[in-house]
């Protein structure tokens, strides 16, 4: 047996790892997929930052301790992949697309792709971000009900497209959307079912997940013949994935699929669904959002958001932050161990299933005192730099890091900065969402209702000179 030790920890004799014992034959299994988020938290409470239970037939490690944490995503990195049962889960949606893929394969896509995320990359896309929120409003009518959910998922799939691809997806958004709805319909069913049918079997809902991922791969082969047909190189993303060869050749007709689908996937959903949970925790807690206000209305001035005023706009960046952390849509993420490890003051055997939960980790009393507290003004630079490494990992860390995390970082800030400017952020008068911890936190079927009040009437454009007005009064709680 290969016993890989921490050097820090190697003297002192590994603690026992408590147990949540459940069902005699299913483990936790029943517990964990009944209500996953209240599970892990209460199971926290009772069992301390770490416990093991059996999950389907597999041992899976709960962790919100930070050192392990860290050592998960940074320091013992190259001894834990992505669970085999999650692959299997992602195969025939996301197939090697860079969030399953592993080891050598999965570092040259990195290489290949990481160019498109490079800082003065991401500041270029800015004011599409604007522009685009700007003409999501200007659709908008005073008064109207609308799904906030809804309207984000369709400007951010817009953005990634335009963004990384330079192609407007507003045609397809209706396809793109009905098929992910239903690719991910499938991919719940079958990671809450404990035996889900195989995936050849012809039920309903796989038959439904056939057709959307034909319909989606349509869209996908569009995108890459045009591309091709055109034969030049634009320098963006989507060249580089048509276009670029290194070392090995270039990318294989199937690993460009997987990618393009790996990209508008992740870099949409999640986005879409950050910044619902953002608008509902203003929408819930009114002082705080005229502190929003005030910031971006003394800041701009009417202005549309540019990228060099974000820095001028602190508050508006501590609300993303502690909305990632009460509520991220990536509420858990998965490992696999590849060979016995001691991470911490803890022993985990080769093949367990080590499950960071970035909302078991926010929500931990001992690093965020009244964790349940919406409190934005929590991170200040001293906060940040007290914070033990691997206590607040909402876009995980290290080699696997969301790979979009500036972008969806000034994505989020360029998108609710602009809703904020121009609309009084409200969830429609006693309706309350669900909370779904699926493949991502989102709020269910019902949506995010919110009913539009425009602040100031409709909303200026990038290049428009801004209206002579005195600074909008601020909608206090
Ligand atoms: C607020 C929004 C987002 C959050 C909270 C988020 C979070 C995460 C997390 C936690 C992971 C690690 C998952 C795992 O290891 O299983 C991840 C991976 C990834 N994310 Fe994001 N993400 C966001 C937005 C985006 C955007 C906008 C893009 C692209 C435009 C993106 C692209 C990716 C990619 C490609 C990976 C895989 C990286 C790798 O393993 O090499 N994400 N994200």
């Amino acid at each position: 047996m290969t016993l890989l030790t921490d050097p820090q920890n190697s003297s002192s004799p590994p603690k026992p790892i408590p147990r949540h014992k459940g069902h005699w034959l299913w483990g936790g299994t029943f517990d964990f997929q009944r209500a996953p988020a209240d599970f892990l938290l209460e199971a926290h409470e009772k069992y301390g930052d770490v416990f093991v239970t059996r999950v389907l037939t597999g041992q899976s490690y709960f962790i919100r301790d930070p050192e392990v944490v860290n050592a998960i995503n940074v320091t013992h990195a190259k001894h834990i992949y992505k669970p085999k049962v999650v692959k299997q889960m992602w195969k025939p949606f996301l197939g090697n697309g860079l969030v399953p893929n592993d080891g050598e394969s999965w570092k040259r896509q990195h290489k290949l792709i990481m160019p498109a995320f490079h800082k003065m990359r991401i500041d270029a896309y800015a004011p599409t971000m604007a522009e685009y929120t700007t003409d999501m409003v200007r659709g908008w009518k005073e008064g109207e009900q609308r799904d906030f959910r809804k309207e984000m998922v369709e400007l951010t799939l817009r953005i990634v497209a335009k963004t990384l691809f330079d192609t407007d997806l507003a045609h397809d958004s209706e396809t793109i959307h009905d098929a992910m709805q239903d690719i991910v319909e499938a991919l719940i069913d079958h990671a809450q079912t404990p035996i889900p049918a195989p995936r050849w079997w012809p039920s309903e809902r796989n038959r439904r997940m056939v057709r959307a991922l034909d319909a989606m791969d349509r869209v996908i082969e569009r995108l890459i013949e045009s591309r091709r047909n055109e034969g030049k190189d634009r320098g963006d993303l989507m060249s580089h994935i048509v276009f670029a060869a290194d070392e090995q050749g270039g990318m294989s007709n199937k690993q460009m699929r997987d990618e393009l689908m790996t990209l508008i996937f992740a870099g949409h959903e999640t986005t879409a669904h950050n910044l619902t949970w953002a608008w509902y925790l203003l929408a819930k807690n009114r002082d705080k959002l005229a502190k929003a206000q005030r910031e971006i209305d003394e800041t701009l001035s009417g202005k549309p958001i540019g990228v060099d005023d974000l820095r001028d706009l602190p508050y508006l960046e501590m609300c993303l932050k502690e909305s990632l952390r009460c509520l991220p849509a990536v509420w858990i993420y998965g490992r696999e161990a590849q060979c016995d490890l001691r991470l911490g003051d803890y022993v985990f055997p080769k093949g367990a299933i080590l499950a960071v939960s970035p909302m078991a980790t926010g929500r931990n009393s001992k690093h965020f005192d009244n964790p349940d507290e919406y409190r934005p003004e929590r991170w200040t630079r001293e906060f940040e730099r007290q914070l033990p490494r691997g206590a607040y990992v909402p876009f995980a860390a290290g080699p696997r890091v969301c790979l979009g995390k500036q972008f969806a970082m000034m994505e989020m800030r360029i998108v609710l900065g602009t809703l904020i400017q121009n609309i009084d952020v409200n969830i429609l008068d006693g309706f309350e969402p669900d909370f779904l911890p699926q493949i991502s936190f989102n709020p269910g079927e019902r949506g995010m209702q919110m009913k539009v009040r425009f602040r100031h009437g409709a909303p200026v454009r990038a290049g428009d000179s801004p209206p002579q007005r005195a600074t909008p009064s601020v909608h206090a709680a």
